[in-house]
């Protein structure tokens, strides 16, 4: 599952509701301007869709992007609404796309994506940085002193 907050004047909202599908695409660390500008500018006044090459897969109406190196095609389960500006979308993913270049034993590979995060109280992008321990593992023996309730 994965959920975000859109604005509902947005005409990413409008699409959603109408089709009840939408696509997460994560983009890479050379794509941090052309995702600025896609977020600067509306569909309502600009056709987004040539920015990118769009593919579809099982959903049929949720474009995806293929410059990105991964997408998530996702089909609406619930939408929260949450008081006057924003609404959440929550979507189970259908189906996750790559290519082999971002993939090491089969696997998508995080450092040959190269995702990044934007810092909102700021208005930067970071990227992810460096590896720093094996999840549900790096936890394990540190709670010795733990006391069993
Ligand atoms: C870095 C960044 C992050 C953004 N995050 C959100 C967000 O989480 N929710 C939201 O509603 N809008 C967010 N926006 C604003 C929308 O991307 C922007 O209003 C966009 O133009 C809406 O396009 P649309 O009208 O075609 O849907 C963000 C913009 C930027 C630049």
């Amino acid at each position: 599952m994965l959920a975000f907050a859109s604005h509902r004047t947005h005409y990413t909202n409008i699409g959603i509701r109408e089709h009840r599908t939408f696509s997460v695409n994560i983009p890479t660390d050379n794509q941090v301007e052309v995702t600025d500008h896609i977020g600067l500018i509306s569909g309502k006044n600009v056709d987004k869709s040539k920015i990118f090459t769009s593919f579809y897969d099982t959903l049929a109406t949720a474009p995806m992007i293929r410059e990105c190196p991964l997408n998530m095609e996702c089909r609406v389960v619930q939408v929260v609404d949450v008081g006057a500006s924003h609404e959440i979308f929550v979507g189970e993913i259908v189906d996750t796309f790559t290519s082999k270049g971002f993939l090491t034993n089969g696997l998508p590979d995080i450092s040959k994506m190269k995702p990044f995060v934007v810092s909102m109280h700021d208005n930067n992008y970071w990227g992810i940085g460096k590896h720093m321990g094996r999840a549900w593992g790096v936890g394990k023996g540190s709670g010795k002193k733990d006391t069993d309730k």
